[in-house]
């Protein structure tokens, strides 16, 4: 069985999707998952981007024990540096540098001669070798370049101290066999490939992001780059869930597997979901709500007689939890704690209490409350910054011919504040509300409501994303009244804009960053 090591990217390409603005603790939390779910690398950030981005790479580097964590920079002296700097606690640091090989990116964004490009992935990689063992090098936008070029590359980096040489189809435009035919090529026209690792990276554009991975799996490549939920620039990443899955399904085709619990996946997908606030499809494979759904009469007959007629693998393989009943109102906290521990969650004594609270407010307005609506309350718990404005209290009156208004009650701190407004309709209502004592002008980018699970007490789910100066922030919200979980949901985008703005004064006050966001690739 050939082991492929699994890259996660979802913090670093996964972080570049748009509208996904991560803060550091967030950043960690979804290592942490990442590390339990036990990938073999963890690229934390590029930490030129941003003084943010340097400080999530830092902390992770510090924090997290187990995979390899990379950093990302540019060929170029500064990003190395930066990079090297911010790995440097690690167990096991690794820097990734890249430079584009395609005639296009050279001629028309580097402005440069291969030639050139080919000193510069030296240097890069001579200077990387300088601070760490592990060196990374990717050729961009590799499978639009000329293959000899790319072979003269490789074994350039190689030679200069690469240890894993890196394929991506940056623009996601290769298809699987001609993918498989370039692994192929590169293996034997490349003098020395045998003493690297070969990784592919591949992008979604026409949806074959997946396909193409495993193409070059087959190939010979051992490191795949990946996110879950396939985050990722433009229409994504190859999605960790499915490489994993499709790899540890068909094993006995592929012939290879990967070091993954899968049996963590579904719950690191939905804390990505949670803290990204981007919602996964409902028919995505593996991880999407209808994945194991059998809808036609057929098909649950056949399940009810046996499952592997219509099922290759079972929700508990990938950790989905078991919509059984739990727990009515009189559950104590004991009961409570260990259905938590069960569905995968390791909270502390506070997170518990404040999760229970919310839990046993549920159980009071609706009759039954399944796994996945515990699921959601702990989730809009993890919010990961500190909640300066808290809801107390919230008011509203509408009708289809009255004006809506809103009362709201507000703490901040020990500081309690009550505001009124009316509105186009009761959100709105509620939402001027909490400006009012917020004082905090904001463009409401985008609200979205669902229901977490069917009938008509289901806890409804709103996500809204917020944007100030440039930034988004997600917030949401959980309850079987849609205006209070608006109201949360906005006052949790409140809370993560607050902090942002903390974080960056503190960083200004002690500046340590080089470049600005728009740096990135
Ligand atoms: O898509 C890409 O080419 C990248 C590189 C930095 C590996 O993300
Ligand atoms: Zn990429």
């Amino acid at each position: 069985m050939n082991r492929i090591r699994i890259f996660d990217t979802t913090l670093r390409d996964g972080e570049q999707s748009p509208g996904v603005n991560l803060n550091a603790q967030e950043k960690l939390e979804i290592a942490r998952h990442l590390a339990l779910l036990g990938v073999d690398v963890i690229e934390a950030g590029f930490p030129i981007a941003s003084p943010g981005d340097f400080e999530a790479v830092r902390l992770i580097a510090k924090e997290i024990k187990g995979p390899t964590i990379a950093a990302l920079a540019r060929a170029v002296e500064q990003d190395i540096v930066r990079a090297a700097e911010a790995v440097e606690q690690a167990e096991k640091p690794r820097i990734h540098t890249f430079i584009a090989t395609s005639p296009i990116h050279m001629k028309y964004k580097l402005r440069k001669e291969p030639d050139e490009v080919l000193e510069m992935a030296i240097n890069a990689c001579r200077t990387a070798k300088k601070y760490v063992d592990d060196v990374e090098f990717s050729a961009e936008d590799a499978t639009r370049s000329d293959w000899d070029f790319l072979c003269r590359v490789f074994q350039a980096a190689i030679e200069a101290g690469a240890t894993t040489i890196n394929v991506p189809d940056t623009v996601g435009y290769t298809t699987p066999d001609e993918f498989a035919r370039l692994i192929k090529y590169l293996q034997e026209n490349t003098p020395g490939i045998e003493k690297a690792v070969i990784s592919v990276h591949c992008h979604d554009d026409l949806g074959l992001a997946v396909a193409n991975s495993l193409a070059a799996v087959v190939a010979g490549a051992t490191q795949v780059e990946c996110t879950i939920n396939g985050l990722g620039e433009r229409a994504g990443n190859a999605s960790l869930e499915e490489i994993v899955m499709a790899l540890r399904v068909r094993n006995d085709h592929f012939k290879a597997d990967t070091g993954i619990v899968t049996e963590h996946i579904y719950r690191t997908s939905r804390l990505v979901s949670a803290l990204t606030g981007i919602a996964v499809q409902p028919n995505k494979a593996i991880v999407g709500e209808n994945a194991f759904a059998h809808e036609s009469g057929i098909h649950q007959d056949g399940v009810l007689k046996e499952r592997s007629t219509y099922e290759i693998m079972t929700p508990q393989s990938i950790g989905v939890p078991q919509s059984r009943l739990v727990l009515g109102k009189h559950s104590g906290r004991h009961a409570f704690r260990e259905r938590l521990r069960e569905l995968g969650y390791n909270l502390d004594a506070s997170e518990i209490e404040k999760a229970y609270q919310r839990f046993i407010e549920l159980a009071d307005r609706k009759k039954h409350v399944t796994d996945r609506d515990i699921q959601a309350i702990v989730e809009e718990e993890i919010v990961q910054v500190p909640e300066l404005f808290n809801l107390e209290y919230l008011h509203v009156t509408t009708g289809t011919t009255a004006i809506s208004t809103a009362t709201v009650r507000i703490a901040k701190g020990d500081e309690i504040k009550e505001e009124a407004a009316t509105g186009d309709g009761p959100v709105d209502a509620v939402y001027r509300a909490i400006d009012r004592v917020t004082q905090i002008a904001t463009d409401l980018e985008s609200y979205s409501l669902q229901g977490v699970t069917s009938g008509k007490d289901a806890l409804g789910e709103v996500v809204v994303r917020i944007r100030d100066n440039g930034n988004q922030y997600i917030g949401r919200g959980t309850s079987t009244d849609v205006i209070e979980a608006s109201a949360r949901a906005y006052l949790q985008a409140i809370n993560r804009l607050v902090y942002d703005r903390q974080v960056k004064a503190q960083a200004q006050a002690n500046p340590e960053g080089v470049a600005t966001k728009g740096s990135s690739t």
